[in-house]
């Protein structure tokens, strides 16, 4: 039975009446782009790095909500290949957000039977970020409920690229008949290989593109944007995506 759902609220892009959001029937894998932070602070005369620094609060709330509806999984892109380019101290500053986070949200994660997880290069993010995101993948790996998946240094196409020198190494060792090459396998050298794939996708900020996230992996999602930068993204638009996704007809090449 729909279930009415309370947090929508009279902004742009939402309905000011609630949403009749069906629960047996939400996206099972929703993957965000958090696009917005910097103009959001430009906007108010602050440093970048303050959009940054409330966008970690708008995660921390989105999570929430995702948990307590009952998604299975919540990719959040964090941090792309390609942002290494941007200045010294932002980067150093977004390499501080996880540590920040998990300092602070862990036990709460750790209470909503949360699950952290990441896709991306890990290996090379500074030490401290990767101390504190290992903590938390350890402390959570027992856990049955929503999977947080943590896109850091995160890039679609090297990703790929990736599985195709696996393969091919595969090939060479003489371990793999090319003519066993075909999606699953593909899928299977990618960083998601253990996940479900992405049913509804999100970015915030009005920019319509994908930025190298998830290629492959959303090849049949649905796709949601808004106009809201993501410091204001919140619980009402995270309902209001869900909900436009619900009335769409997923036909994956189908009639
Ligand atoms: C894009 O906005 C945003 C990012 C590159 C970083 C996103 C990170 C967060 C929202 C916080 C993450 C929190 C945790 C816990 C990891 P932009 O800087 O490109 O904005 P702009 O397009 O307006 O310049």
């Amino acid at each position: 039975m729909p279930i009415k759902f309370p947090f929508t609220k009279n902004k742009k892009q939402t309905s000011s009446q609630p949403l009749g959001l069906d629960f047996n029937h939400l996206p099972e894998h929703v993957a965000i782009i958090m696009d917005g932070n910097g103009r959001w602070a430009k906007n108010r005369g602050m440093p970048r790095i303050a959009g940054h620094k409330e966008g970690m609060s708008v995660v921390k709330k989105v999570v929430r909500h995702a948990s307590d509806i009952g998604l299975k999984v919540l990719t959040l892109y964090a941090f792309s290949t390609e942002n290494w380019k941007r200045p010294k101290n932002e980067v150093d500053f977004l390499m501080k957000l996880p540590v920040d986070f998990l300092n602070t949200y862990l036990p709460e994660l750790i209470e909503k039977n949360v699950q952290v997880q990441t896709i991306g290069d890990f290996e090379v993010l500074p030490q401290h970020t990767q101390k504190a995101v290992n903590e938390a993948i350890e402390r959570t790996r027992d856990n049955d409920g929503l999977v947080l998946n943590f896109a850091l240094n995160y890039g679609s196409r090297f990703e790929m690229v990736n599985a195709v020198k696996q393969i091919a190494s595969k090939v060479k060792q003489g371990e793999l008949n090319p003519e066993e090459i075909n999606e699953d396998l593909f899928s299977s050298e990618l960083y998601t290989k253990d996940l479900i794939e992405p049913d509804l996708l999100i970015r915030t900020s009005g920019e319509q593109r994908l930025s190298n996230f998830l290629l492959w992996q959303l090849a049949y999602a649905e796709f949601w944007f808004t106009e809201v930068y993501w410091p204001d993204f919140d619980e009402g638009l995270f309902e209001k995506a869900l909900y436009d996704y619900q009335n769409r007809k997923r036909r994956y090449g189908g009639v």
